[in-house]
């Protein structure tokens, strides 16, 4: 394909495959007009691109399984760089897993062995593919003390527990380039199906997967900037599955499953379908043991998950969109976050087929015992003058991220309470590697509350102001983090380890 089609193509199209990209800018290195018209923009300072919106949602592509071994998963990743093509006529360089971001679906199933090869192909720089939330032993997570080395190739290999289905995600996690990797394009959802579904399959099984992009006028994505380092950094475009606002069409009175992951560097996603009740069946670490129905509206903090059910009861169109949210903003440019519209439903007047009602439970959730050991985290946020001027640290209790650093000893098998204390000024996600957690209760001002449903999860907004309880036993020993995932703050120390000893 010549480098014209491709303009024609044009639309938001991901330009898949490294090999083929690098073909066609050989093709249409010199005097394109395509390249010029990428001149003129950047000689217009406040011009930002618009992006296409309304074309079909795409499914996220699959990376296929080359295993002819049955209950093994065997295939790789490699990490590039790769060209998309979001607005037309301007090519951005991005980070791509096999040349796509998001990165390709990988789907699994429960009680299966996974083998991931990684070969990092980033110019210069060391990666690691964490898989965030999935139960794997410490050394196959991809901590920023195993970093895989540019042009350098390692195989993570796990089994995944019985009972282990659920909505996870995998993204690189190499000290200090995690933030940057990740928005540049690097992130990817990871399901894990369970053996027998309780979900009805006439709901189908949709994965929404946001991103947040920031182009600048002449299409590339612009470097961070001192507010990107206190709030994190937010885009201008919220993507679903790497598309701009993409049309889903479904027949009168659908039910459909979607399975919602925030993959955002820091935007946090307040959403709702309108008119349209959502039903949420399951968080982080998989299925609830009840459905919740009447549901209006759902918060997700940066790397939280959610599986909800829709019914799309009135023809017409039912918009996914934004609500404000305040999660605390440093200093000016606070970014509007209420109205963005992420997807566009339209119901059709033709009914469908029957819809199976949901099963009244979909599965037990233990409760975890009495704890033996209580700990506390408490956040900070710290403004210090140093040689480039003002600069942020990110702290927890006191003190900022080492690599070579234990903070906490812990015990496999052992039950703990863990306090997390956020007295700052902004949201902080708190993520745990390695387990999923239950929040035990949320405390503001002296008030306690309990949460409304029994639920895993490996990563739970606290609020500012706001102290959060949360209840966890790690089951496998070794090294694990536990962080903010607002990447930026994550890179500029809120991170700690729990070294868990057998
Ligand atoms: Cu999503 Cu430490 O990770
Ligand atoms: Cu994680
Ligand atoms: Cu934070």
């Amino acid at each position: 394909m010549n480098r014209r089609n491709f303009l024609l193509a044009g639309a938001a199209t991901l330009l898949a495959g490294s090999r083929a990209m690098a073909e066609m800018k050989m093709d249409g290195m010199p005097g394109m007009g395509g390249m010029d018209a990428g001149h003129d923009m950047t000689a217009m300072p406040g011009r930002l691109p618009t992006l296409p919106a309304g074309a079909p949602l795409r499914d996220l592509p699959r990376l296929a399984n080359r295993s002819v071994e049955s209950g093994l998963f065997e295939a790789t990743l490699t990490a590039e760089p790769a060209t998309a093509r979001f607005a037309k006529g301007l090519d951005t360089r991005i980070l791509g897993y096999n040349g796509e971001s998001p990165g390709p679906l990988i789907e699994v199933t429960e009680g299966e062995r996974v083998r991931i090869t990684f070969a990092n192909r980033l110019s210069g720089e060391q990666s690691t593919i964490h898989w965030h939330g999935v139960p794997v032993p410490a050394d196959q997570d991809g901590n920023p003390m195993d970093p895989v080395a540019a042009g350098a190739d390692r195989t993570y290999a796990f089994e995944l527990p019985e009972r282990s289905a659920g909505s996870y995600w995998y993204h690189p996690h190499p000290h200090g380039k995690t933030a940057e990797q990740v928005y540049r394009g690097l992130a990817g959802a990871f399901l894990v199906k369970p053996k027998i579904d309780p979900i009805p399959a006439a709901y189908g099984d949709t994965a929404l997967f946001f991103t947040d992009l920031r182009l600048a006028a002449d299409g590339k994505m612009p470097e961070s900037t001192m507010a990107d380092a206190m709030n994190g950094r937010v885009g201008d475009h919220v993507l679903v599955n790497g598309q701009k606002n993409p049309v889903l069409t479904v027949p009168a009175h659908a039910r459909r499953r979607f399975r919602l992951f925030n993959a955002t560097n820091a935007r946090f996603l307040r959403l709702s379908f309108g008119e349209a009740p959502m039903t949420i069946i399951g968080t982080d670490g998989g299925p609830l043991e009840t459905a919740v129905l009447g549901i209006r509206d759902v918060l997700l903090a940066p790397a939280e998950r959610m599986e909800v059910i829709v019914a799309f009861d009135k023809p017409g169109t039912a918009t996914l969109r934004t609500l404000a949210y305040d999660r605390g903003w440093m200093g000016a440019g606070r970014p509007n976050d209420a109205d963005l519209k992420l997807l566009t439903v339209k119901v059709s007047k033709t009914p469908a087929g029957s819809f199976p009602p949901l099963p009244v439970t979909l599965r037990p959730i233990a409760d975890l015992g009495t704890p033996s050991v209580s700990r506390r985290f408490v956040f900070g946020e710290s403004m210090t003058m140093g040689a480039s001027g003002m600069e942020m640290g990110f702290l927890i209790n006191g003190v900022s991220f080492d690599m070579n650093r234990v903070d906490v000893v812990s015990k496999a098998g052992q039950v703990e309470l863990w306090e997390i204390v956020n007295p700052a000024d902004m949201d902080h996600p708190f993520h745990v590697h390695g387990t999923q957690f239950q929040v035990v209760e949320t405390e503001r001002a002296g008030k306690v509350a309990k949460p409304s449903y029994k639920a895993w999860k490996d990563t739970v907004n606290v609020a500012r102001g706001e102290t959060v309880r949360i209840m966890l036993r790690q089951d496998r020993p070794g090294p694990r983090m536990y962080h903010c995932h607002i990447l930026e703050h994550e890179k500029l120390g809120m991170m700690g380890i729990v070294d868990v000893k057998a």
